[in-house]
């Protein structure tokens, strides 16, 4: 019986993206090796800000070849003091995303259990959710300009560009979801009221797609109301879609309110498999923390689990989640989570458990 191997571009970058990186593929490694019918082989690249200050670039020629010989991307974060922040997102993360058509931003959020809520009466199992953002044009499509720099008649556009195509493809992939998932229910968040182009195409075009899917519970939010919505009623939503920009938004809320910024994954799919997807935590370089040690694994944990189901490794991933869990009920957490736990804790914790079980 000949293994499975997967290879792995693992992109740690800046910050604390090394540091929670590198915790990830211990723990890939040790849940390759537990269960013995698959193998992991990573390669690392320095494409970071440090690279961009020495060469004036985050990424070196032939970037998208070279990554499209991987399986799958693991990414840390980008971002550094030094570097203004559209320069280093442009520079990596979005020059990874948009050119290999990651069009599927899926966040998932959930209270683990042994963590709390902010919110008072939110236990777990009452926040469950997957967030899925349009990734590859909205608002951040990068169309716009400058004109009279510095002057007081300056002028600035940022266009937000949404495709018939770019909408429906990410319907489609959200319903699939909302399908596979016990509820059946798929919210919609728009600003269809203020924004009358763009946003109205995105309502017709939901409820076209949901003629396809009539066993999908659908209903609609206009982006302020779900805020609201998020914080007094979380138990009522399952699986959103929204824009770029709003879904950017809206995930690190649900991050919070799910407990903390350091617990939730990321994955940029191209659902069509023609290139590799990119899996990643939510959150950021985080330079108030960098170096210390004290970062939370537990957001690339949760991205590498959700890595290991795309590849086809549905019971691996689940035996990860499986031992993250465990590992927050017996309380070793870091800081954020109300814990004492370091980086290294946790992940020790996390790879006994694998072996454990
Ligand atoms: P951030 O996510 O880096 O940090 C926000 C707060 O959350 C900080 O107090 C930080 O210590 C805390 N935090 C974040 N991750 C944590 C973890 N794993 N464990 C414990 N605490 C954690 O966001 P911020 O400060 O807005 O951005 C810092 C830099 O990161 C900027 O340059 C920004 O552009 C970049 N960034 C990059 C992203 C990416 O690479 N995808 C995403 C968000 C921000
Ligand atoms: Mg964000």
């Amino acid at each position: 019986q000949t293994k499975q191997v997967y290879s792995i571009a693992s992109i740690p970058a800046d910050g604390i993206g090394p540091e929670v990186v590198e915790a990830a593929i211990v723990v890939l490694k040790a849940i390759a090796k537990k269960r013995g019918t698959f193998q992991l082989e990573f390669t690392n690249f320095d494409w970071s800000s440090d690279r961009y200050k020495k060469t004036g670039s985050y990424v070196p020629k032939g970037h998208l070849d070279t990554l499209r010989q991987f399986d799958a991307i693991l990414f840390g974060a980008v971002g550094a003091p030094d570097v203004p922040d559209h320069i280093s997102l442009w520079g990596l993360r979005l020059a990874i995303c948009q050119p290999l058509q990651q069009y599927a931003n899926v966040r998932r959020t959930r209270v683990l259990p042994g963590t709390n809520s902010p919110l008072a009466n939110c236990k777990p199992g009452q926040l469950d959710w997957v967030i899925v953002r349009e990734n590859s044009e909205g608002e951040y499509a990068g169309h716009g300009g400058r004109s009279h720099t510095g002057y007081d008649h300056e002028v600035a556009t940022e266009i937000s560009i949404f495709t018939r195509t770019g909408v429906r493809r990410i319907a489609r992939f959200a319903f699939q979801l909302a399908q596979s998932r016990p509820r059946r229910k798929l919210t919609y968040v728009t600003k269809s009221n203020a924004q009358r182009n763009g946003m109205v195409m995105w309502d017709e075009v939901i409820n076209e797609v949901a003629q396809d899917f009539p066993d999908v519970e659908l209903d609609h939010m206009l982006v302020d109301a779900m805020t609201v919505r998020m914080v007094l009623h979380p138990e009522s939503l399952d699986t959103i879609v929204a824009t770029n920009l709003h879904a950017d938004i809206l995930s690190d809320l649900a991050a919070a309110l799910a407990g903390s910024i350091g617990i939730a994954p990321t994955a940029n799919l191209d659902p069509s498999r023609k290139n590799p997807s990119m899996f990643e935590p939510i959150h950021g370089s985080a330079f108030d923390i960098t170096g210390k040690g004290i970062a939370n694994p537990v957001a690339t944990f949760w991205t590498a689990s959700e890595m290991l189901e795309w590849l086809g490794e549905k019971e691996a991933a689940d035996q990860l989640m499986a031992a993250v869990e465990a590992v927050c009920v017996d309380g070793v957490k870091t800081r954020d989570l109300g814990g004492s736990a370091n980086t290294k804790e946790v992940t020790d914790a996390v790879v006994a458990k694998i072996m454990q079980c």
